[in-house]
């Protein structure tokens, strides 16, 4: 090739590449600085028909997601904060990708190849969402890959949170031309580990979190739950949901069944349980819609994974400050945290959640959004 040529090549490479980097420039800004300085971003994806979400990568927050009612308007459809400071402080996990394990792990211990792993106690004598300082609050690398797909990734070293195994998780988050927000999780270690992560978000689909989400109808298509004790910890049993406040195999108002007399709503304060999802684990398949009537929004959640927590915010108090400096009241908002079971690494009838070096842990859960 001549040196015509080879510069040629080069300078179409370059313009190419330029063109393509432009092409993908998708708004990024500063959210903030955290207490030890390090600089937070703030990146934004969204699809042509105007649904956009904002993450940030503290946590691979979800900061807010923006949906059409009925009427056309676009409005916030998750909880969250204004300010880095109050992500910084949240101990509800607003918009995070929590883990190493969402949920708890009993006694926050498990043994795993005859070794015993003492976890962060962080909740009652067990470990949640992976202990002191999970996944929500940690600084994850960001990289936008085109408009609409956010690409997070994070590395936890071995033994964070008392978790064995050195492991990389990427997260990755696209909306949709169907208006789905899609995450897709994969992950890897160097040793035997359990890992089952899964994303916090707290929905209210009125667009106002002054409102609660007692007339929200729900459709968790599960024939079982497990059932748990006074600290949350499922027992081992799984039940049928058939004559129990549980059943949402039919769409029903959340706020129906939650104040009955019924001794697994005592433990939860209202709902807080794991489902386990009818269908094969493994297989994207519909699992749960959520129906406001007030603004026409319906959100379906399609999941890969063997169980949904379903939490009915019953944690809110008013003492916590959102958004525009809204209270957020009791059961404001509430999540459907796709994942394994809870406390699965102590129950030998539980989906399994451990990975392996040279296994690759992998996870798609999608929220679809449309007017009925
Ligand atoms: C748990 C709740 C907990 C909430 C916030 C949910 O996933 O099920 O028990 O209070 O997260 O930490």
């Amino acid at each position: 090739m001549s040196s015509v040529e080879k510069l040629t090549i080069l300078i179409f490479g370059t313009v190419f590449l330029l063109m393509n980097c432009s092409q993908n420039k998708v708004p990024t800004k500063p959210f903030g600085v955290l207490e030890d300085g390090r600089e937070i971003n703030l990146y934004t994806i969204s699809n042509s028909r105007g649904m956009t979400a904002e993450v940030i990568n503290f946590g691979a927050r979800i900061v807010s997601l923006k949906v059409a009612d009925r009427q056309g308007n676009f409005e916030d459809v998750v909880l969250g904060f204004d300010n880095l400071a109050a992500y910084e402080k949240d101990n509800s996990y607003q918009g995070a990708i929590v883990g190493r394990y969402g949920n708890r792990i009993g006694g926050a211990k498990f043994t795993l190849e005859g070794k015993t792993y003492q976890l962060d106690i962080n909740d009652g004598a067990n470990c949640l969402h992976g202990g002191k300082e999970g996944f929500d609050k940690k600084v994850w690398k960001c990289r936008q890959i085109s408009p609409n797909v956010l690409k997070l990734s994070y590395v936890s070293p071995d033994g964070e949170g008392g978790f064995p195994g050195r492991v990389k998780v990427t997260v990755t988050y696209t909306i949709t031309e169907d208006n789905e927000l899609k995450i897709e999780y994969r992950g890897v270690t160097d040793k035997t580990t359990v890992l089952n992560p899964t994303s916090h978000c707290y929905f209210n689909l009125t667009g106002s979190p002054e409102n609660d989400i007692l007339d929200h109808e729900l459709m968790i298509d599960a024939d079982y739950f497990t059932p748990v004790d006074g600290g949350l910890i499922p027992t081992g049993e799984i039940r049928s949901v058939v004559d129990t406040p549980l059943d949402f195999l039919k769409p029903k108002k959340i706020g129906q069944h939650i104040d009955i007399s019924n001794e697994q709503i005592s433990f939860g304060s209202g709902y807080d349980h794991n489902w386990m999802l009818n269908g094969q684990p493994g297989q994207l398949r519909l699992s749960a819609s959520l129906y406001d009537s007030q603004s026409g929004r319906m959100m379906e959640v399609l999941t890969d994974q063997a169980g949904l927590q379903f939490y009915s915010g019953n944690f809110l108090d008013g003492s916590m400050t959102g958004k525009h400096s809204i209270r957020y009241k009791h059961r404001t908002a509430l999540c459907l945290e796709a994942q394994s079971f809870p406390d699965s690494p102590n129950k030998t009838n539980f989906p399994s959640v451990v990975l392996k070096p040279g296994e690759e842990y992998k996870q798609t859960t999608v929220y679809r959004f449309s007017i009925k």
